[in-house]
């Protein structure tokens, strides 16, 4: 089949993109390995920036969003016998939305539907051909094991690190750092202890209480990487959120309830440069991983998205290409500072051995949490920048 760009990989980046190209006039069709309902089920972040908010507003699709959507003017500090508010609206006038990206999967995957996009769900062997040319295409096998190819003007990888798109760039530099923890994740069926998210550093480890709606918790604790889930009852992780936590301290306490899923997510921050090669495009994971904390992977995946569909439309509509040459460079800017940001907050929560650190993470916490100009660093960078910072 041929058509004007081929998309590989249906999250929320490539559902994303095809939907913004579709309100430009350009038509596209994504191949996604994994199926529909797997797709939308995977649990991921769950935190929008206020110009992530702000795009799907104007890209209609914040219905939903605001319907069931919680803003959070900031969030809580904590370490043992502290708590602090940082409030983002007064320190830089935005916010951040609570909405999990399961649900932003669910709205992207109704609206593509509903505009007759093709999307092929549950192929193999996706492989991305020519794309140094102007006649690029993608190559795979159906669930019906025949084979498929698309012919494109252009192709775009959305298919994450693992996917097949990032490594059709030849010789790419590259940045990584790995950490010596993860995160134990838990989805539990419980009102959350907070109004906002707390986020806590503990000389056992960091700790974090998240949510995903008035009756749906969700909380991570800092384990050893290669941390066996089996050795963590379900007992065990709520004794070691609630110390973490500070439960009894200032006479806040930490609901448990049941745990619905659990799983260990290991951190990583990656880049990958250039982010164009050719009549190749990538956005989100595709290019760059960060460490979870501060919740910017989504976030960056849609100002990728939302730089490269206005791009792609001048590129194939208008056949100007300036804002195409300039995607991976301007991209690069904003994964950056979100690479920076997350490493920053990833390091000032996160206990190492060192006792030198742990002193030096207290010293920041009480900086960010005392200094107006320390504060508004931190709030500036997670309610998020403008996109095109
Ligand atoms: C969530 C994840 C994060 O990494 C974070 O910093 C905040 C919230 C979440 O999954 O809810």
């Amino acid at each position: 089949m041929r058509t004007q760009v081929a998309i590989v990989g249906a999250g929320p980046a490539g559902l994303l993109l095809s939907h913004l190209l579709d309100e430009a006039g350009i038509e596209s069709v994504i191949v996604e390995t994994r199926s529909r309902e797997y797709v939308e089920a995977r649990i991921r972040a769950g935190i929008l920036e206020q110009s992530t908010v702000d795009l799907l507003h104007t890209a209609g699709l914040g219905e939903r969003l605001d319907s069931e959507g919680d803003f959070h003017r900031g969030i809580y500090l904590n370490w043992p016998g502290e708590r602090h508010h940082l409030d983002f609206v007064d320190l830089v006038g935005r916010g951040v939305t609570v909405y999990g990206q399961t649900e932003l999967t669910k709205d992207l995957g109704r609206a593509r539907q509903a505009s007759g996009q093709r999307i092929l769900y549950e192929v193999t062997d996706t492989a991305v051909h020519d794309v140094a040319t102007e006649q690029p295409f993608v190559t795979f096998v159906g669930p019906d094991g025949q084979a498929g190819r698309i012919d494109a003007e252009v192709v775009v990888g959305c298919d994450g690190s693992f996917g097949p798109s990032r490594a059709a760039i030849p010789d790419p530099a590259t940045w990584e750092r790995t950490y010596a923890y993860s995160w134990l994740g838990i989805l539990a069926d419980v009102a959350p202890s907070t109004d906002e998210l707390i986020y806590a550093w503990h000389p056992d480890g960091f700790a974090l209480h998240s949510m995903r709606s008035a009756t749906v918790s969700r909380l991570y604790l800092q384990v050893p990487t290669g941390t066996d889930i089996t050795e963590w009852s379900d007992d065990r992780i709520w004794d070691a959120l609630a110390t973490r936590l500070g439960h009894g301290q200032d006479g806040w306490t930490l609901t448990p309830g049941p745990v619905t899923e659990k799983s260990v997510l290991p951190m990583r921050s990656f880049v990958q440069q250039p982010m164009r090669y050719g009549r190749l495009f990538l956005a989100g994971d595709a290019a760059h991983i960060v460490p979870p904390t501060g919740a910017k992977g989504l976030n960056l995946a849609v100002a990728d998205v939302a730089l490269l569909a206005p791009a792609l439309a001048a590129l194939l509509r208008d056949k100007e290409p300036a804002l195409a040459d300039a995607y991976s460079e301007t991209a690069l800017r904003r994964v950056w500072r979100c690479t920076h940001f997350s490493w920053w907050m990833t390091t000032m929560l996160h206990t190492s051995d060192d006792p030198f650190d742990a002193q030096l993470q207290l010293s920041q916490l009480r900086w960010v949490a005392s200094s107006g100009a320390g504060a508004a660093g931190l709030a500036e960078n997670y309610a998020g920048l403008p996109i095109g910072y």
